[in-house]
C-alpha cells in the first residue's frame, strides 16, 4: 500500500501517549496528523521522529499570519520532512502564494492545503465577523482562491466534499475529517460520514481520530476502515 488514504489524528497531550499508539500502527497503512496540542507539548523533534519512523506526517497547524511569517513557518515545516501541512485560506492571495513558494525549499516539497471556513462557524458567525453570504459560499470561494494560488487542496467536511469535487476538478485534494465507520459512536462530531461515503463523494484522504485511537485494537480498526474504502 504505497499511499495510505487514512490519516490518524494524534490528538494527545504528550509525546509519550502519542508514541504508545504510534508503536501499534504501521506507516505502510496510515499517515499521522499532528495538531496544535501535541505540537506545542511534544515539539518539532517529535514530528521529526515520526518522519524517521517512516510515517507521512500531516502537520495541522493552520498557519495564518502575514505572508513573510507564514512563509518562514512553512519553510521550517518543510525542512522537518512533513508530508503535508496547512494554512488558513483567509490569509488571502499574497499569504497563500508565499506559502506555496516557501514549501519549494526542499527537493520533495510537502503537500500544501488550506482550511477554508472552520466547521465550527455557522452562517451567523460569519456575518458577525463581516463575511457576506453563507458558509457554503465562503467555502467554495476560498477553495477556488486556494487552487488559484497553487495550493494542492483543502480540508473540508463530508458535507462539502461532493460539491468541491465537482467545482475544483479531479486532481484537487480534499482532506476530510468527521469520519465514523458505520457502527461507531459519533462523539462530538455533528456532521459525520462513513469512510465509504466520504471516498465515494470524492474525498482524497480521510482524517480519523477516535474510531482508531480509542479502539481496543487500533490496527484492526484501521484495517476495517481500509476494507470499507476498498470495497467500491
Ligand atoms: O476523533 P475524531 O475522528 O473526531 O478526530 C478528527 C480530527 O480532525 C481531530 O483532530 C479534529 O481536530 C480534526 N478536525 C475535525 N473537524 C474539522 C477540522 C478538523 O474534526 N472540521
Amino acid at each position: 500500500m504505497s499511499d495510505p488514504r487514512i490519516i490518524v489524528a494524534l490528538d494527545y497531550a504528550s509525546a509519550a501517549e502519542a508514541q504508545q499508539l504510534v508503536a501499534r500502527l504501521d506507516p505502510a497503512r496510515c499517515k499521522l496528523k499532528v495538531g496544535k496540542e501535541l505540537f506545542v507539548s511534544a515539539g518539532p523533534a517529535f514530528v521529526a521522529g515520526l518522519v524517521d519512523q517512516g510515517y507521512g506526517v500531516f502537520l495541522d497547524l493552520k498557519f495564518h499570519d502575514i505572508p513573510n511569517t507564514v512563509a518562514a513557518a512553512c519553510r521550517a515545516a518543510a525542512k522537518l520532512g512533513v508530508w503535508m501541512l496547512n494554512v488558513h485560506a483567509l490569509g488571502g492571495h499574497a499569504m497563500l502564494s508565499a506559502a506555496r513558494e516557501a514549501v519549494e525549499c526542499v527537493p520533495a516539497r510537502p503537500i500544501l492545503i488550506a482550511v477554508t471556513v472552520l466547521t465550527s462557524m455557522q452562517d451567523e458567525d460569519l456575518a458577525e465577523v463581516g463575511m457576506m453570504g453563507t458558509a457554503q459560499e465562503a467555502v467554495s470561494r476560498l477553495a477556488q482562491l486556494s487552487q488559484r494560488c497553487g495550493l494542492d487542496g483543502v480540508v473540508c467536511s463530508a458535507r462539502e466534499v461532493a460539491q468541491l469535487r465537482r467545482e475544483r476538478g479531479a486532481s484537487f485534494l480534499l482532506v476530510t475529517p468527521g469520519i465514523r465507520p458505520a457502527q461507531a459512536a459519533t462523539g462530538d462530531q455533528a456532521r459525520v460520514a462513513t469512510p465509504r461515503e466520504a471516498i465515494q463523494n470524492g474525498a482524497s484522504y480521510l482524517v480519523v481520530g477516535r474510531p482508531i485511537t480509542q479502539a481496543p485494537d487500533p490496527l484492526a480498526a484501521l484495517a476495517a476502515i481500509q476494507r470499507e474504502i476498498e470495497f467500491k
